[in-house]
């Protein structure tokens, strides 16, 4: 039997199907699936028939279900914590401002800024959690959350506190990231270096408290060039600390090649990327995070290079990049849904990039996929198929979800 224990495990779930992800393609299909759990890991992921007669003695809780079963959701990149709402920019954009005009005027980022600003913790908390919660009822077992939306130190703090806040009353994980590079704050206005100096400086302060779990910057003409970034990756790198980058999403700035060149967790967006900087992320083993909720919302016609990353093997995650300007979303399912759409993957490669090409986005190795000795972290859904999870959009699917063996969401 494909265990790990002998003891009886604390759950053991029966009569699902199981999409397991496990090997480099396919679902990982085992029809009429038993999955068994134990501390938190999977003591067992097989198919019902290999247990013994009297499963039910085998784990204190056995539960039958039906449907498929697949791992927890990654959604490595989002925006979560903010407050307020940009609504009517988008109203704006639709009667022909851009993104980037809406941004010099001093709205876009900086208009979200002030209002965290104006929030105090519980507000903030009160406002982001209702979307980290839908995030987690379609699926979503580990989210990722930046800041960015504070821009000084005690309002940077007050999102990563909010954010690790998240976790604690979700029961998921949540893994911060430090995005203080993310804009200029109006009292920088014009001293992007002095601010990039403050930026580096705030970061040991804030991982000393346990707060941040990787770095990101948003390389780009309204955000920072790639000298500043790379001073926000060196402080990172002297702290031991993975990056990440918000990458050539609107020019080619050579943001996949720096991230290669810092062997970072990842390159997200990434629209604009030469073949030259998908290359460098291929030799560096860095992920392509693909955000087509930004895409969709912004109107973009510059895909991402899809066939570069298909033909260099680089893998690609999904993410929703919920946030309140270019990816007002809720759902990593209607994320893989719109990665279909929009990138031509295939609801499997959807559902990959959203479990274990997004969980090597954050560095974790222990989810992802169903197999004996990762994390309990699984969602069963009421499909026929898992390639429904990326062909509806909308809906309700999900009908249980466990993070590290316990029922949430
Ligand atoms: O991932 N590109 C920069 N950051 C976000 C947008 C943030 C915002 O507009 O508030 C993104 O698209
Ligand atoms: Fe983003």
């Amino acid at each position: 039997m494909n265990t790990t224990k002998t003891e009886q495990w604390d759950g053991l779930v029966l009569g699902a199907s199981l999409a397991t992800l496990d090997g480099t393609d396919g679902y990982g299909e085992i029809i009429d699936g038993a999955l068994g759990w134990h501390d938190g890991r999977l003591s067992y992921v097989g198919p019902r028939a290999g247990l013994p007669d009297d499963p039910a003695t085998l784990a204190r809780e056995v539960i039958e279900a039906d449907g498929w079963i697949t791992p927890g959701l990654v959604d490595c990149h989002t925006h979560v914590v903010f407050a307020g709402d940009r609504a009517r920019e988008f109203e704006q954009r639709l009667q022909g401002a851009s993104y980037e005009d809406i941004a010099r005027a001093g709205g876009g980022i900086l208009s979200t800024v002030r209002a965290v600003r104006e929030a105090d913790e519980a507000e903030l908390l009160r406002q982001s959690l209702p979307r980290a919660k839908a995030l987690l009822a379609d699926g979503a077992i580990t989210l990722e959350i930046k800041s960015g939306y504070g821009l000084d130190f005690d309002n940077e703090r007050k999102m990563l506190r909010v954010a690790r806040q998240v976790g604690e009353i979700l029961g998921i994980t949540v893994r911060t990231t430090y995005l203080a590079a993310h804009a200029l704050p109006p009292e920088f206005r014009d001293r992007p270096d002095a601010y990039i100096d403050a930026v580096v400086d705030w970061l040991p302060l804030l991982h000393a408290e346990g707060l941040v779990d990787a770095v990101d910057a948003f390389c780009e003409g309204i955000g920072f060039d790639p000298a500043q970034t790379r001073r926000v990756f060196e402080a990172a790198r002297a702290l031991g600390l993975p990056v990440k980058l918000h990458a050539d999403q609107l020019s080619d700035l050579g943001g996949a090649g720096l991230v290669a060149e810092f062997n970072g967790l990842s390159a997200d967006h990434i629209e604009y990327s030469s073949d030259a900087g998908i290359r460098a992320m291929a030799g560096s083993g860095a992920v392509a995070v693909l955000l087509p909720g930004a895409f969709h919302v912004l109107r973009e016609t510059k895909l991402p290079p899809l066939d570069a990353l298909r033909e260099h093997g680089v893998p690609m995650a999904v993410a929703t990049d919920c946030n309140p300007g270019t990816a007002p979303l809720l759902s990593l399912r209607q994320a893989m849904q719109l990665a279909c759409t929009h990138f031509r993957l295939t609801p499997e490669q959807a559902l990959r990039g959203a479990t274990v090409h997004a969980a090597r986005a954050l560095g974790l190795q222990d989810r992802g996929v169903l197999r004996v000795g990762m994390r309990a972290d699984f969602v069963q859904w009421q499909v026929g198929h898992p390639a429904e999870l990326g062909y509806w959009l909308g809906g309700t699917l999900a009908a249980s979800r466990y993070a590290n063996g316990r029922r949430v969401g």
